[in-house]
């Protein structure tokens, strides 16, 4: 079968390779044959050799952690054959540390966890993949155009349940979201916020594309220019873009008793000129909490999907600008200048 492949830690070894041995039940009971994946940073910083590891054993990773399936078979009876289902992308470590023993291998102590199509895991970039039960999301079938969004919404959902777990250390009603960064994770928290009853502004420097009449179709308020001129102080802020500047920008903005959640992978390697102290002079005065937030355990994959079928599916249909057939796959890990969620196509 048809696989999408590299070596990780080589630049250019990206790859489909056509005779790639079909998933061994060891991965799992559930037989799924592959609809899509969507590609994001993570994919491309794995395919320039930045990131990612094989499979004990070998040197070859199957990418693709974003992922929408068709169930073939599943003996536990969890999902019925023609169910949608997406792999939730991490597994715990297997020590286990505490949070990994109880389920939060999103909070993995110990850095042991593998990832599908990232971290010791074969992806879901192949024509079929095996699932066990615990690691099945069944999805509303009203999501078959869009499920590959399920992964990062579970990433946004996730930041979620901490913003309002560390915005209720303490009597608190946001009203004021500040989401850095239109794309696909800046965008699905500005949903999440929008889902919320809160009041969402996103800024992204895009001023044409698709961005401005997305955010602006939710009900949101899109801003470019820099995070310090806004005229207003956000309880809230989802900072989606990894960019030094704008990080610490976001940090500095936060309302009193506000709460600034890091979502941005940045590559570093680059510095900037900062006032620490004036920075560490504003977090206490102010009460704010910065933290960072990554991947997601199976209760956000399970608000998510929730979340993503409460959406407008049209809303969400149009986060996908291209849907590249597999055979192509080249171009659908080129950047273009209008891209925000580019998906794999197993089925075209
Ligand atoms: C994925 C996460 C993962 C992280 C680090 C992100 O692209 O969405 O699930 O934990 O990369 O590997």
């Amino acid at each position: 079968m048809r696989a999408v492949t590299v070596t990780p830690g080589v630049p250019g070894s990206l790859r489909l390779t056509r005779d790639h041995p079909e998933p061994p039940t060891e991965e799992g009971g559930i037989l799924v044959e592959a609809l899509a994946v969507g590609i994001c940073g993570t994919d491309h910083e794995i395919i320039e050799g930045h990131y990612g590891e094989a499979p004990p054993g070998g040197d070859t990773l199957v990418l693709g952690h974003e992922a929408l399936g068709r169930v073939i078979e599943d003996p536990s009876g969890t999902l019925q054959r023609g169910d949608l289902v997406a792999g939730i992308v991490r597994h715990p470590d297997p020590v286990p540390c505490a949070n990994c023993a109880v389920g939060e291998w999103d909070m993995c102590r110990n850095g042991q966890y593998t990832e599908h199509g990232i971290k010791a895991l074969p992806g879901f970039a192949r024509d079929r993949w095996r699932l066990q039960p615990k690691f099945a999301v069944g999805l509303d079938p009203v999501l078959a155009p869009v499920g590959m969004l399920l992964e990062p919404a579970s990433v946004v959902a996730k930041a979620w349940d901490h913003i309002e777990r560390i915005g209720g250390r303490a009597e608190w009603q946001p009203q004021l979201v500040l989401v850095t960064g239109a794309g696909p994770i800046g965008l699905l928290a500005a949903l999440l916020a929008v889902q919320r009853g809160l009041a969402v502004h996103v800024l992204d420097r895009n001023t044409t594309g698709p961005k401005p009449d997305l955010v602006r179709a939710l009900g949101a308020t899109y801003h470019t220019g820099t995070v310090g001129e806004l005229d207003f102080e956000p309880d809230i802020v989802v900072e989606c873009t990894g960019a030094p500047v704008v990080v610490l920008d976001a940090m500095c903005k936060a309302g009193p008793a506000g709460v600034v959640c890091l979502t941005g992978v940045s590559s570093g390697g680059r510095s900037i000129d900062f006032d620490a102290g004036a920075l560490n002079r504003e977090l206490v005065l102010e009460n704010n909490v910065v933290f960072g937030s990554v991947n997601a355990n199976r209760r956000h994959w399970d608000l998510a999907a929730e979340a993503l079928a409460r959406a407008d599916q049209d809303w969400l249909g149009s986060l996908i600008t291209r849907r590249v057939p597999v055979e192509a796959y080249p171009e659908a890990y080129a950047h273009q200048p209008d891209d925000i969620k580019v998906v794999l196509d197993f089925t075209l």
